[in-house]
């Protein structure tokens, strides 16, 4: 059988990672700056997170949402006392787009309507009701369009509002910070306005923390900085450290009612270990601070380059944009100078990097994308 190639490949097999460097089968080591599209949080093979899954492992690996998982119940206290949000519960699913799809499902069980409000640039996943707030026209088809969906302008308040005051929306969705769009940071008030229109027009408001979320942005959720409480939040990538683990953050104004959510692997044993030993290697190693002084450092020694053209990030959330394309630079910053980063559209080169990059060697990088400048 072969693989549905459906994936743009870069020529190079990993096999071993530790921290925030990868190794190929030929022995070259890398530097991860992208972390696997945000997912690495306290670094590749972390010591505890390998024990954590490890002795999980050795006791049981998964059974049913059918019976008692204590697992469950201490990650979503851990989860809880991380994130500030002690008072919602979690709903654990698999992926960031499974945790959005819940979402939405949830917002629309409780306000009995349909349609939904989402921002020009979003991505929110590729499943049928993730993919249909995510503003990508290709990566839907035909059977994922629906008029359910209207997309307005981020940081439009007006836009917002012209569309609530009809009351015909169940919810709103949003991204802490648009991480595939190019790190596309709502401006000043907007999460708050956008907060107290949902209230007022009755609709509930969903914030996507899948990337944003995790302390990358130098707070444990993009939206923190903005003083909001979003009725439902969603989390994947970091919170697995690259196992998957996903979940719905859910306010206390929800009532759950048996069978309308459900999932046969999410919240599995294993998941939780991995989740438990990410959430006290955040707290133990001070990640979230790490995330925010290493991206101002990052920020800082950027800012110095006037060859770009646009410089926007919050921690280490970072987007270069260039006036040209970067297939050139980041081919060269990956086979040259062995070191991974991502991409936004075609212009933007994408920084989410482990969040215990040092600034050792955030300078390392600064020191080579110099170099590519001249
Ligand atoms: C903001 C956001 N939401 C949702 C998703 C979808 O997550 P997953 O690929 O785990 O389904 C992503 C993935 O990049 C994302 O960046």
């Amino acid at each position: 059988m072969n693989l549905f190639d459906v994936y743009s490949i870069w020529n190079i097999e990993l096999v071993k990672a530790k921290g925030c460097c990868l190794y190929d089968a030929d022995g070259n080591k890398y530097l991860d700056f992208y972390g696997g599209h945000a997912v690495i949080s306290i670094g590749h093979s972390h010591p505890k997170f390998v024990k954590n899954i490890e002795q999980q492992l050795e006791e049981m690996a998964f059974f049913t949402n059918s019976v008692i998982n204590r697992q469950q119940q201490i990650f979503a206290r851990k989860l809880g006392d991380i994130s500030g949000y002690t008072d919602y519960s979690l709903f654990m699913c698999n992926s960031g787009a499974e945790a959005n799809e819940n979402a939405l499902k949830l917002a629309s069980f409780k306000t009995q309507k349909k349609k939904v409000l989402a921002f020009k640039g979003a991505f929110h996943g590729r499943t049928s009701g993730a993919v249909a707030v995510t503003d990508i026209p290709q990566y839907s088809s035909p059977y994922n369009l629906t008029d359910n969906v209207t997309f307005v302008p981020l940081n439009d308040v007006e836009q917002v509002e012209r569309e609530l005051k009809s009351k015909e929306y169940s919810a709103v969705i949003i991204e802490g910070i648009q991480g595939v769009g190019g790190i596309r940071i709502p401006d000043g008030d907007f999460l708050k306005n956008l907060s107290s229109l949902c209230k007022m027009y009755g609709a509930i408001l969903i914030l996507d923390e899948v990337q944003s979320g995790c302390g990358r942005s130098g707070k444990y959720f993009y939206h923190q900085y903005s003083g909001i409480k979003p009725d439902i939040i969603t989390v994947a990538k970091g919170i697995g450290n690259g196992f998957p683990v996903a979940g719905t953050l859910i306010s206390p104004e929800f009532e759950p009612v048996k069978g309308t959510l459900g999932t046969t692997f999410g919240g599995a044993h294993l998941a939780c270990a991995a989740g438990i030993a990410v959430a006290d290697v955040m707290v133990e190693e001070n990640l979230v601070a790490n995330a925010e002084k290493v991206g101002d450092f990052l920020m800082k020694g950027l800012s110095a380059f006037p060859q770009i053209k646009e410089l926007r990030g919050k921690g280490l959330m970072i987007a270069i944009e260039m006036p040209e394309p970067v297939s050139e630079i980041r081919r060269k910053l990956l086979f040259d100078h062995k070191i991974f980063t991502g991409a936004s559209s075609t212009n933007i080169i994408r920084l989410l990097p482990p969040l215990c990059i040092s600034e050792n060697e955030a300078q390392y990088f600064i020191d080579v994308f110099k170099k590519m400048l001249i």
